[in-house]
């Protein structure tokens, strides 16, 4: 076996990939992949889908396979990464039952990610069992794989310290079988949308990672400058404008020249704005060409399929050594020749 460190993450199908799963942490992925310093366990988290989604499967379902795409446009390659399908891998269900017993509920009631989940989408009451054990599975995907690493958003710190938590209970009650995972951070702060808020599908802000040149059109047509700049010749502020923001992610060769510009009022608004359409169509269309050219042909998908097929049997292998480990130590070894 590789003696090289672990690496584990995951991401949930909810929606299309935009600008904040991207440089959150997706970016992190490929470039872990790239650095080949680590072997990496990357997978789409269609079971944790289901804590919010239980009631559309189909949403989740429809999504599976645009999103696997999306994940090889940006650069992740089975060919360097082992990619799978968390709902294939029976054993993080498995790892997560056993987890369940050693987990105290406190810890999960305290957890402001799941109450920020409950916020969000207003569930009051109504919270469901598998959506307060949502750390609990999380824990199991990075432990089945005995994860050393974790590259995840900030929002989702809260979990990995679950994880940790769980982790060190097990090893203190069973003996020492899982590594305490730590989190890889991108230095991007949470990306807002362009008109300020917190990137939403219904406020319709967000920039997608496949974005045609109209969503780009029209999301950047919402983008909220600095409200001192009235006239074009009223010097800016760039620091409290959003497009400032976004050209300094996505140029930052070209930062202190936009930022002196807009201070001299040298550059209008309109004309800032038209700059970083162009900037997000010339980073966005490779993304969307490549995503393009691997849904569009069944040969590409049986291919796809196929590559898809010898990455998760690489999991599986993992996945049920590590579970067999677990079960003897829960005594359940008598099952096994
Ligand atoms: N909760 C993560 C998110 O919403 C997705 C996830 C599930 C994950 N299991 C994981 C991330 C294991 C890292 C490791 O982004
Ligand atoms: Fe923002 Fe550009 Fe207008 Fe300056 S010129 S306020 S950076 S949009």
């Amino acid at each position: 076996m590789s003696q090289l460190k672990r690496v584990v993450s995951g991401a949930r199908p909810t929606g299309r990939l935009h600008m904040g799963n991207y440089f959150g942490s997706l970016k992190n992925w490929v470039q872990i992949q790239d650095s080949r310093q680590y072997d990496c366990y990357f997978f789409i988290a269609d079971l944790h889908s289901l804590t919010t989604a239980y009631e559309n499967p189909q949403d989740v379902g429809n999504r599976l396979f645009d999103m696997y795409c999306e994940m090889l446009a940006i650069g992740l390659d089975p060919d360097k990464s082992i990619l799978f399908f968390q709902s294939q891998i029976p054993q993080h269900s498995e790892l997560f039952l056993f987890f369940s017993m050693i987990t105290p509920i406190s810890w999960l009631e305290r957890n402001p990610t799941v109450k920020d989940m409950i916020r969000d989408l207003d569930l009051k009451d109504n919270v469901n069992f598998g959506l307060i054990g949502y750390p609990v599975l999380q824990a199991s995907d990075i432990a089945l794989y005995k994860g050393d690493f974790v590259p995840i958003g900030k929002d989702q710190l809260p979990h990995l310290e679950i994880t940790r938590e769980i982790v060190r209970r097990f090893n203190y009650l069973y003996g020492e079988t899982f590594p305490e995972p730590k989190e890889l951070l991108t230095d991007i702060p949470v990306l807002a949308g362009l008109d300020g808020k917190k990137m939403s599908k219904s406020l319709e802000n967000t920039i997608y990672l496949t974005a045609t040149e109209e969503e780009i059109d029209t999301c950047v047509k919402k983008a909220v400058t600095d409200p001192g700049r009235v006239y074009r010749q009223d010097k800016g502020h760039p620091e409290i404008c959003n497009v400032y923001k976004y050209h300094a992610l996505f140029s930052p060769e070209r930062q202190e020249e936009l930022k002196g510009a807009c201070q001299e009022a040298t550059i209008g608004c309109t004309e800032c704005k038209k700059n970083l359409k162009l900037t997000l169509n010339q980073f966005i269309t490779p993304f969307r060409e490549k995503k393009d050219s691997l849904i569009t042909s069944p040969e590409t998908k049986n291919r796809l399929m196929e590559q898809l097929r010898i990455s998760q049997h690489k999991a599986q292998d993992e996945a049920l050594r590590v579970i067999t480990e677990v079960k003897q130590l829960f005594h359940f070894e008598v099952f096994h020749e």
